[in-house]
């Protein structure tokens, strides 16, 4: 497996991928959208079959970073693609300036708030009801964490 800068070349792709790994996928247009602003960056890991098994999005500003979106498929999931993609936007967005790195995960996602723990990010704050997630056919709000990494 290898993580390699992805531009907006790769909007299908990025939209393939975000479409298997979340409920309320973004798609090409959504992307495009996010490259417009100045300083956002994207990421793919590549399986060793040249698959294309995760991606990552990240924006930096000034001398902060922030984690835009960040997925691995079902099917690769567990095999440090995740871990290889933070390792790899924290680099690179340390190398571009920013001195800390940022993003905000539902406090239900235990399989993320793990990742994150495992790659040196630290709960800051709280902002309440940000989501809204389906539990039992209805949507519920819920609330998110906010992580930050210091970088550098
Ligand atoms: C969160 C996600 C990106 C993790 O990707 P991954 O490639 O499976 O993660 P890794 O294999 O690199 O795991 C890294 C660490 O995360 C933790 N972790 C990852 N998945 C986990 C799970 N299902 N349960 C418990 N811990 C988990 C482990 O601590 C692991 O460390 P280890 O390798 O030392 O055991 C993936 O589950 C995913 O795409 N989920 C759906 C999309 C999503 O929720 N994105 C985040 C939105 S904020």
């Amino acid at each position: 497996m290898r993580i390699s800068a992805a531009g907006p070349a790769f909007f299908p792709v990025f939209a393939a991928l975000h479409r298997e790994c979340f409920a309320r996928s973004w798609d090409e247009a959504a992307f495009a959208g996010l490259f417009d602003t100045p300083g956002t960056f994207g990421l793919i890991a590549v399986a060793d079959d040249s698959a294309p098994v995760g991606l990552c999005l990240y924006r930096v500003v000034a001398d902060q970073a922030e984690i835009l979106t960040i997925g691995v498929l079902p099917q690769a999931r567990g095999t440090g693609a995740g871990r290889a993609l933070i390792a790899e936007a924290a680099a690179d967005a340390a190398v571009r300036g920013a001195a800390r790195l940022f993003l905000e995960v539902s406090v239900n996602n235990a399989a993320a708030r793990r990742l994150y723990a495992a790659t040196g990010f630290i709960p800051i704050g709280l902002r309440k009801n940000y989501y809204k997630e389906q539990v039992d056919g209805a949507m519920i709000p819920v609330d998110a964490e906010i992580l930050a990494k210091n970088l550098g």
